[in-house]
Formats: C-alpha cells, structure tokens, sequence
C-alpha cells in the first residue's frame, strides 16, 4: 500500500504531476467537487495543529469526500495505552486514507506498515512534514516559475523544524540550489541532514548567525519558529524564541522580489507589519497547501484502488 511518508516518497515526476494538478484544481475546482464522493479521510491529530488537520479536512470535502476526525491524544483509545499499530489497523476498517500527525519521529511510518489504507504523514516529531512541503513547492513555482537556480536561506530554529528538514530534502533533487543556514549555534540544521543531503549531493551551503549578512543574496527566505515544545528545558527557549524577528526595515536590503515564506505558526518572528509587504507569501502557502492535500489525496486513492 503506497503511503507518503517523507517527501522523498514522491519522485520529482510525481511532484510535478501534482503541482499540475492542483493547479488544474484552483482552475476548474467544479471538476473535481465530485471527485471523492463516498471516500472517507480519518485525520488523526495527536499534537495540537490547527492548519495541517483543517487543510485536510478542507482538501477532502472540497472534493467531495467525508471526514472522520480525531483531534489530541486525549480524546483517543491512544490515552487508554493503544499503539499506533493498532490504531491504524482500526482505522483501516473504518476509512479510506488517513492523515496522521504523532509527537514521536516515526509514527506515520508505524502506522503505514500496520494499515492496509494510505497514511500520509502531517508531521511525525522533529523529522519531516511532507505535505507542508507539498504547500511551499507550489508557492515556489507559482513564485519563482520553477526550483532551479535560486538560493534559499532558512532562519530560525532548524534543528528541530520539520518543515525546513522536508524542503532541504525536496530541494536537493534541483539543480542551482544554493541554501544559507541561518540559525543560534544550538538551533543548526542536524549534522544527518547535512552529510546524507547537502554534502552527499554537493549543494553548496553556508552556515551563519547573522540574518542581516545574508539578506540580499536570498531569493526565498524561509522564516520558522523556535519549537518550544521539543525543548527540554524552557529557559533556554526563553533565551532563544527571539532570535530572529524580520521587520520591514530589515527587509530593506532584499532583493525586490525576494519570496519571504513561513510554514505558520507565527509566533514573533516575523512582524506583523510584514504582511503588508508583496514578498511576503505565508498566507499564499496556507492556501496552495490545501489544493496541492487535494490533489495528494486523489493521488493516493487512485493508486490504492479506491476511486
Ligand atoms: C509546522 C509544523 O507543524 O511543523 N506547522 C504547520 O504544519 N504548518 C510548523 C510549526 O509548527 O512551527
């Protein structure tokens, strides 16, 4: 049973494929008010979300489908001690294709091997966040027209921000990246990353502090926020929640059409003042995520014989 996992479970084929179809899908979106009919999604959410599970649920009912939903690991039989294995052979029974978010890296794999029914992982821990990604590659293209040839700064907590460790993933298959790793000395990118990505496939890359250094040679910055809860001691968040905080001022120095991205939630990181600015296209992500979940999803029950 094919299930989406890590980004990478998609070839560079398929991600295009689904680009165009979502794309087809904001263009024609009565085509496929139909499309799930009859077809349930079971969204399992043991961590708080309010985006992913709502997109989700959007992408499913904008296609006609239905939802089933668990929301916090308080609320399900996870609370009376049921492993995830058990609970995806539940949901199996009862669902189409699952959307599953977990605190423990590894989950959504769990799941997967235990179901007979796509999972697509909406975030297991502080490793990946696939279908965040799917959302930031159309704004990309829609941005930028394509993938090759940019450079693209990631600020802010990349240690343990999932969503940066899915896009450096998905960005190491173009050609022309160059990537500017801006982070505190105790936030930098996991040496994994580094040595079975960035080095294994030669993208130049570059690691600093300082924020204002680098700006003017970004073409995409990708702002995220300090994950207080993978911290093990809240002082040290407290020290380093405001590292970064992009205002217009410091936009000054960008390129004029500079894509400033975040995979929200906002915390402080960036100002609100911000979002009047045309660079800034965080809003624009929440949006392609759903079209790009929908056409995921048609996808999947398409190849898993369930439409
Ligand atoms: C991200 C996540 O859950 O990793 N949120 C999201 O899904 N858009 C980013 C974050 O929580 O900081």
């Amino acid at each position: 049973m094919r299930s989406v996992i890590d980004i990478l479970d998609l070839s560079v084929e398929e991600i295009e494929a689904l680009i165009a179809c979502a794309q087809d899908i904001i263009e024609r979106p009565v085509a496929y008010a139909d499309a799930c009919r009859g077809r349930k999604l079971a969204t399992l959410f043991f961590e708080p979300s309010t985006r992913t599970r709502l997109s989700f649920e959007a992408a499913m009912y904008e296609l006609g489908g239905n939802v089933l939903s668990v929301a916090g690991a308080g609320t399900s039989s996870a609370a009376k001690g049921e492993s995830v294995a058990d609970t995806a052979k539940v949901i199996s029974c009862y669902a189409d294709i699952i959307a599953m978010r977990h605190p423990k890296e590894g989950a959504a794999m769990v799941a997967a091997m235990n179901s007979s029914i796509p999972v697509i992982n909406a975030g297991d821990g502080g490793h990946c966040h696939p279908t965040q990604t799917m959302a930031d590659l159309l704004t990309i293209y829609r941005e930028k027209g394509g993938f090759d040839n940019l450079t693209v700064g990631f600020c802010g907590d990349l240690k343990f921000g999932r969503t940066v460790h899915s896009l450096i993933n998905a960005l190491s298959r173009y050609t022309g990246i160059n990537l500017v790793l801006i982070s505190p000395e105790e936030l930098k990118l996991p040496s994994y990353i580094k040595r079975d990505v960035i080095k294994k496939k030669n993208i130049p890359y570059r690691q600093t502090t300082d924020l204002q250094e680098v700006m003017p040679e970004l073409d995409i910055l990708y702002m995220t926020r300090v994950q207080r809860e993978r911290f093990f001691n809240e002082e040290d968040y407290l020290r380093l929640k405001d590292s970064y905080v992009l205002t217009p001022e410091k936009l000054r120095t960008a390129k004029p059409d500079l894509a400033v991205m975040h995979p929200l939630p906002r915390v402080n990181e960036i100002s609100v003042a911000v979002d009047k600015d045309p660079r800034a296209c965080y809003f624009k992500q929440v949006l392609n995520g759903k079209y790009m979940r929908m056409a995921l999803i048609l996808m999947l029950l398409k190849e898993a014989g369930r439409l």
